[in-house]
C-alpha cells in the first residue's frame, strides 16, 4: 500500500538538511507520496482577484498549461492582460517547483528534465470524461503522444484552495502488485506500430514496448470497475497550504475532488535515479524477461 512520508519543509529554495534529502529520495523511489504540509505557494493580489474574487477566466479543458520552452500558456478562454497574470503565476510556480528540486533531491540535477507546469481550477468532482481520460478511476500515468521510453514520471502538487477544501485523491496497491495482475492480459503490440504512430505525428518520437505495456496497463485499471472498488487503496485528503510528490507512473492514483491547485511534471532518466531497479521500466523487465526499451 502507499504511504505518505512527510517532511517539514517549508522553503522552496531550501536548505534541505543531508536527512531529509535522503528520506525524500527513498520515499519517492519506494513508491509512496512525499508530504510537505508546511510548504505554501502564496499567491499574489491580482492573481488572487483573477481566479477568487472575479470568478477566473473559463478553461477549455481540466487545466491551463505554461510550457516552458517558450512560456506559451494554454487551455483558457483568458484576454492578453488575464494571460499576462496567468503566465507571471506559472512560471514562478515552475521556478519554484524546480528550486525544490534541487534543494531537496540534488542526487536528481544532473539527469532531471522538466515538463509542463499546469494551473487546475476546475472542480475534478462531476467532471464528464470518458473512461479513458477520467482521472477518478485509479491509474498509473502514461500519457499516449508523448512516450517515455523508460523515464520517470515525477509529479509536484500544490493545493491553492482559498475555501478551506482539501484535494481528494485514492491512492493504490505497489506498483509491482499491480503489474503482476494485469501482465499475463496484456497484448503485445502490433509489429511496426511503433514507427507508424510516429510517423504519422500522433507520438512524439517511437513508442517503445514500455510505453504501449504502460499504457495498456492504465487502460487496464481504468477499465476494470471491479479492480477500482476492490484494490487496496486508502483515501487522502491534501489539505490547502501543503505541497506533494510522487512518482505517478508508478504509484496508483485518482484524484476525486478538489479545485485550484498547481502541478508541475519532471522526467527523469531510469539512470538517474538512486535506485534503478525500482522503476516500473526495471520491474517490468524483471517480471517479462526481456528488455523494453
Ligand atoms: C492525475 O494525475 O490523475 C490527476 C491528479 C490531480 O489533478 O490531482
Ligand atoms: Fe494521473
Amino acid at each position: 500500500m502507499t504511504e505518505i512520508t512527510q517532511l517539514a519543509t517549508d522553503s522552496w529554495a531550501g536548505p534541505c538538511s543531508a536527512q531529509d534529502q535522503a528520506t525524500a529520495i527513498a520515499a519517492l523511489e519506494d513508491g509512496n507520496v512525499l508530504l510537505l504540509p508546511h510548504l505554501d505557494f502564496p499567491l499574489r493580489d491580482t492573481e488572487r482577484e483573477l481566479y477568487f474574487q472575479s470568478g477566473g477566466v473559463e478553461v477549455k479543458g481540466k487545466n491551463i498549461s505554461l510550457n516552458l520552452a517558450d512560456n506559451s500558456v494554454r487551455g483558457s478562454h483568458a484576454d492578453a492582460a488575464e494571460l499576462g497574470v496567468l503566465r507571471d503565476m506559472m512560471v514562478r510556480f515552475a521556478t519554484d517547483s524546480r528550486a525544490l528540486v534541487h534543494a531537496l533531491l540534488p542526487g536528481y540535477a544532473a539527469t532531471i528534465e522538466q515538463g509542463r507546469t499546469s494551473f487546475r481550477p476546475v472542480e475534478v468532482a462531476g467532471r464528464p470524461s470518458s473512461w479513458r481520460k477520467d482521472d477518478t478511476r485509479l491509474h498509473v500515468d502514461s500519457f499516449p503522444s508523448s512516450p517515455t521510453r523508460g523515464k520517470r514520471i515525477l509529479r509536484l502538487f500544490t493545493n491553492v484552495n482559498p475555501h478551506g477544501q482539501g484535494r481528494h485523491w485514492r491512492l493504490g496497491e505497489r506498483f509491482e502488485d499491480v503489474a503482476r495482475r494485469y501482465l499475463a492480459a496484456l497484448p503485445n503490440p502490433l509489429w511496426g506500430s511503433s514507427q507508424v504512430l510516429a510517423m504519422l505525428g500522433i507520438t512524439k518520437g517511437r513508442r517503445s514496448d514500455y510505453d504501449h505495456f504502460m499504457l495498456q496497463l492504465h487502460d487496464r485499471m481504468k477499465a476494470d470497475s471491479a479492480y477500482q472498488g476492490s484494490a487496496g487503496q486508502r483515501d487522502f485528503e491534501f489539505a490547502p497550504g501543503c505541497t506533494w510528490m510522487v512518482y505517478t507512473d508508478q504509484v496508483p492514483h485518482a484524484a476525486m475532488g478538489g479545485r485550484f491547485a498547481f502541478e508541475q511534471t519532471f522526467y527523469l532518466p531510469v539512470a538517474g535515479m538512486q535506485d534503478p531497479a525500482k522503476s516500473p521500466l526495471r520491474v517490468l523487465e524483471r517480471l517479462m524477461e526481456r528488455e523494453l526499451a
